[in-house]
């Protein structure tokens, strides 16, 4: 049976506007597209792990506007059985992408940041031994997920995006993997070179496989003695970077939770990423 993972995630509306320059302070700029897309990063790791062949569970919270993404998970193969519905409006991120493909997003919670203790006790309960964990940085109570996952003996990924001040105070050492970009990298471990980024954090985090992303620069893969580094794979034209880290990490975990073989986990990951930038949206989905 293929492992399944449960994805403590996020699932946002995406206001995608496109810019030939970011708004800068003060300047008002009208867009040449705009799109309502699917988004998230929980909602989008999901559907990456399911495009990779894993068997992903999608928990987290949407609002009564948010139920679109409900079925659009379910038409991947994600188990949306337990997707709890809120009071509060379902997340959205409103995200100008300019002409290089790069973003600007602002974020709101909304449903995403409403999960009770009692029903990360329930959605936890659904999990045996084999299972893994996933979460990222866009619910709240990651503290109590971490640390009730590893009473229950989960295999816990944790994805440090967005960082914020708090993600320093995780029980972070708890985690069997970490998957960082350059910015939440150097937060973490203290070093803005990005070569020392992996050997810092696995000081810090012996018992933790630490994966980070470097975009154009590619990925490195570090756990004991195992350094692997991953070459970018090279596209015609950026067309929107949005999602990328997102494909790279459902991609890398719904292989390696099936045969924990890192190398081609990261080859996956990374083939998956460049078709990510090479299309609008964070993932293939619409809406
Ligand atoms: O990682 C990309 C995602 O970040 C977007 O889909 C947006 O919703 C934000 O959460």
């Amino acid at each position: 049976m293929k492992p399944r993972i449960l994805n403590f995630g996020s699932c946002n509306i995406d206001h995608v506007y496109l810019m030939k320059e970011f708004v800068r302070p003060g300047e008002t700029l009208a867009c040449s597209d705009y799109q309502t897309y699917p988004g998230g990063k929980g909602l989008n790791q999901s559907i990456a792990i399911a495009l990779a062949g894993g068997s992903a569970i999608h928990l987290g919270k949407i609002g009564k506007d948010g139920e679109w993404l409900l079925e659009i998970l379910k038409s991947f193969g994600v188990n949306t059985d337990f997707l709890l519905t809120s009071e509060k409006p379902t997340g959205h991120a409103m995200i100008q992408v300019n002409s290089e493909g790069e973003n600007a997003i602002v974020l709101h919670g909304g449903a995403n940041e409403s999960i009770t203790v009692d029903e990360i006790n329930q959605g936890l309960s659904l999990a045996t031994e084999d299972d893994f964990l996933l979460i990222q940085n866009e619910i709240n109570n990651i503290p109590y997920i971490i640390e009730e996952a590893r009473r229950r003996k989960l295999r816990i990924a944790f994805n440090a995006a967005p960082i914020t001040e708090a993600v320093k105070n995780y029980p972070l050492d708890k985690l069997d993997l970490l998957f960082v970009n350059e910015i939440e990298g150097s937060q973490l471990s203290g070093t803005t070179d990005r070569q020392l980024i992996p050997e810092a954090l696995a000081l810090r985090f012996p018992n933790t496989r630490i994966i980070l992303t470097l975009g154009e620069n590619g990925s490195i893969y570090r756990f004991g003695q195992d350094i692997i580094p991953q070459p970018a794979i090279e596209v015609k034209k950026v067309t929107d970077t949005t999602g990328a880290g997102d494909a790279f990490t459902g991609t890398f975990l719904a292989y390696f939770s099936r045969d924990e073989d890192a190398r081609l986990s990261l080859q996956k990951a990374a083939e998956a990423a460049s078709q990510c930038i090479s299309r609008q949206g964070a993932t293939t989905a619409r809406g």
